[in-house]
């Protein structure tokens, strides 16, 4: 496995991954990496593509008050994880490389990200668009692979791949979880021992809330409404949103028989987590 930090570099070496006849498949990263990076390295790997993995903290898509200068960074052990799951390079610019001095274009979607964490974390898919248009402009992938964990990420990316005209698939990979249900996050190491307990609630939450609507068929709005108060009277927990919506365009579900996506985020501490489910009814 290769690591690669200039971009000048890393574009020598995929031109002669091109020129072999070999796809490109591309898994954008913010490192310190876990089983649910992984299984993205994994997917790619398994159709057969020559594996790019960027890491790199996106300084553009953290508000003001949020942890862009203590995201747990370790390019060593996230080095050895991505190669034994099958990563073939690495590419790790420095911000000065992605954003230069001067630096003035963004990229936004519309409507889809001022939705769900779009409400409260003005800005953020802004910065995320706008780095993965950035990467996808340098490594011109076949295939890019982002996680169902973050949700309305992967959606505003495919929608942006379609505006755009971007010529490559965007493919959605399966949320992997710890045994008791938590959705795997690099944040997940900032709980406490107690937040880390009471976490898995979030997803036992969504699964609940499939079952009363699919299963029993309770009304959605007001199953919603109970988890919410629920939620809302567990000391350790402080709710931001739980909301169910259409999954194409984020907005209020209405009877089309879309599918539909119910997503969560709160607070535990002070770590923000999210999770989401998806729904029939
Ligand atoms: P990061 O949080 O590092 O996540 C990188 C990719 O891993 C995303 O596509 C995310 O959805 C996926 N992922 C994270 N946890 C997962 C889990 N438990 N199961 C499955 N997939 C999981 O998302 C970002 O970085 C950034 O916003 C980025 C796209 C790299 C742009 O900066």
């Amino acid at each position: 496995m290769i690591i690669v930090s200039e971009t000048p570099d890393l574009q020598k070496r995929l031109a002669t991954v091109r020129k072999s006849g070999r796809k490109i498949g591309f898994v954008p990263t913010m490192g310190a990496l876990h089983e649910g990076h992984l299984a993205l390295i994994r997917a790619c790997r398994k159709e057969k593509l020559f594996c790019v993995v960027s890491i790199f903290v996106n300084p553009t898509q953290f508000g003001p008050t949020e942890d862009y200068r203590k995201y747990p960074r370790n390019l060593k052990k996230d080095a050895k994880l991505a190669e034994k799951a099958g990563a073939d390079l690495i590419f790790t610019p420095t911000a000065e490389q992605i954003y230069p001095t001067g630096y003035r274009t963004f990229v936004e979607v519309e409507k889809l990200s001022k939705r769900l964490c779009g409400k409260y974390r003005p800005g953020h898919f802004r910065g995320v668009t706008t780095v993965v248009l950035k990467f996808f402009n340098l490594i011109q992938p076949d295939n890019a692979y982002f996680g169902w964990k973050d949700a309305q990420q992967l959606i505003i990316i495919k929608k942006m791949a379609q505006d755009l005209n971007l010529p490559m698939e965007i493919i959605g990979v399966p949320t992997v979880r710890e045994p008791d249900g938590l959705a795997l996050s690099s944040r997940n190491v900032y709980l406490s021992p107690a937040e880390r307990k009471s976490a898995p609630v979030l997803y036992q939450t969504l699964l609940q809330i499939k079952n009363d609507c699919e299963k029993r068929g309770k009304s959605l709005e007001k199953t919603l409404k109970a988890a919410s108060s629920r939620l809302k009277k567990n000391p350790l927990i402080k709710l931001q949103y739980l909301e169910a919506v259409d999954l194409n365009t984020l907005e209020p579900p209405e009877n089309t028989g879309n599918e539909i996506l119910v997503a969560i985020a709160a607070f535990l501490g002070s770590t923000r987590l999210i999770d989401n489910i998806f729904l029939k009814v």
